[in-house]
């Protein structure tokens, strides 16, 4: 089976190289020739575990192929799938305008019955608006062509997008007809040896399950936000709650951290994105309206206890941030609660002192040319009067407090994610702060 995916970025080069695993003749298309000259060079745009590897693997086997040219790589393909980015519009919605490019260039150049799937993240009513591009460009060629669109949205999470592709919990795919089904389920079949359900469904269904599966687990997040500031305020532990709770399966152990808010490229996208759908609708999803409100306020907590650790005065106060990116094992710092922190300390007037294991180039981009780029987790702390802890990588969770007391000028710690020991980091003299627990 011959399989394009038009877009390289995070969501089309994991599936184009993972499909190519299991031995189907995959061409990954860009229209960015720099990125696709390193990709046949090996060089991956992002960082994320395991991608080299398979990439480079079915590169040089032969099955994985990297082009600029969507007319001259789709023309063969039986299955198409649109992986390109669908970058939030001023009012918040999709920005569907590549997509519909990449449909309407489709159209132009396919020569047989072709499969269309999106990938992308896209509001419910996009595949039928692809299928009407690609049409109307089949007939502006006079040619009878026959082609379907299906949806098969992607839950890939960023730093474990290998292991999710290939081992997933479930696949989503909307089809129209049993054709396109059969052909998927093919395609599909070696990702679902491990049992898991390959669900078909009507197409709007499979577009609306995206968004209502990220917006469940935002909620989940917002809620545990919302009980950890009220467990410091009645003088209970979230840690013991959060046990509490998630030992009932039906709310389940996973997603149910507090922190300092959610980030990234999805969660504050599409949670907004699903509320423009339902007001498009006159109707209001009251409870994501919240959860987004809340993610908002979460985001400026540790902030807050910053500022009132130090009695308001934070001018001159060297503050190490630890984490810049929105999650461990990526590099990825979209709307990552650490920028709104680092802004509120700089407007402050606080010195910030930032260190991330990987994202420190993208950092360096965004952030403020008077934040110190320091070149190590001990580096950042040194001189300083506090520590935030913003992201929870594995490197900062055994740190070496003794040596860190000798370096840091006034001895506090911020804990964003609750990873510390509250009762270790005090008896070696450290103030400690977390979220919704004792300290
Ligand atoms: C998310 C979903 O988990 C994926 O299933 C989905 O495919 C993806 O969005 C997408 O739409 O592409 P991702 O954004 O990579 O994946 O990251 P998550 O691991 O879900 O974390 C999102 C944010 O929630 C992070 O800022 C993380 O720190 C935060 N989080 C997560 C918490 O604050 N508490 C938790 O218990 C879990």
């Amino acid at each position: 089976m011959k399989i394009a995916v038009i877009g390289t970025g995070y969501v089309g080069l994991v599936t184009g190289a993972c499909l190519a695993e299991t031995g189907a003749d995959v061409i990954c298309v860009d229209v960015n020739e720099i990125k696709i000259e390193r990709l046949k060079k090996g060089i991956i745009p992002i960082y994320e575990p395991g991608l080299d590897e398979i990439v480079e693997r079915n590169y040089k086997g032969g099955r994985l192929q990297f082009s600029t040219s969507l007319r001259e790589s789709v023309r063969e393909c039986s299955v198409i799938f649109i992986a390109v980015g669908t970058p939030p519009g001023e009012d918040g919605s999709a920005d569907l305008r590549h997509v519909l490019q990449v449909a309407r260039e489709i159209g132009a150049s396919i020569t047989g019955y072709t499969i269309v799937v999106t990938k992308s993240t896209v509001p419910v009513g996009t595949s039928a608006k692809v299928k009407a591009a690609i049409q109307l460009e089949l007939e502006q060629r006079d040619a009878a062509v026959e082609f379907e669109v299906a949806s098969n949205p992607e839950f890939l999470k960023e730093g474990s997008a290998i292991d999710d592709f290939l081992r997933p919990d479930r696949i989503v795919i909307g089809t129209e007809s049993d054709r396109a089904r059969e052909i998927l389920q093919k395609l599909y079949h070696p990702f679902v040896l491990n049992g898991h359900p390959l669900l078909f469904m009507d197409i709007p269904s499979a577009e609306l399950t995206k968004y209502a599966a990220n917006s469940m687990l935002a909620t989940k997040i917002s809620f545990m936000n919302d009980i950890a500031n009220l467990c410091e305020l009645l003088g209970a532990d979230v840690d013991a709650v959060r046990k509490g709770i998630g030992s009932d399966p039906r709310i389940g152990t996973r997603f149910i951290y507090p922190g300092i808010g959610y980030g990234g490229s999805c969660f504050p996208k599409d949670v907004k994105a699903l509320i423009g759908t339902a007001r498009e609708n006159n109707y209001e999803l009251r409870i994501l309206q919240s959860v987004d409100a809340v993610n908002d306020d979460q985001k400026h907590v540790m902030f807050a206890k910053i500022r009132r650790h130090f009695g308001g005065e934070l001018a001159g106060k060297t503050i190490a941030v630890w984490g810049i990116a929105f999650k461990p094992n990526t590099d990825d710092i979209r709307e990552a609660p650490a920028l709104v922190l680092i802004e509120s300390l700089l407007a402050a007037g606080a010195n910030v002192q930032v260190y991330d294991p990987v994202a420190m180039t993208e950092a360096r981009y965004v952030l403020s040319e008077n934040v110190l780029f320091a070149s190590s987790a001990l580096d950042a702390v040194k001189g300083a009067h506090a520590l935030a802890l913003v992201t929870e990588w594995s490197e900062f969770r055994l740190p070496d407090w003794k040596k860190m007391h000798d370096l840091m000028l006034n001895h506090v710690v911020f804990d964003g994610r609750n990873i510390y020991n509250p009762a270790e980091l005090q008896e070696i003299g450290y103030a400690y702060h977390c979220i919704g627990r004792m300290s």
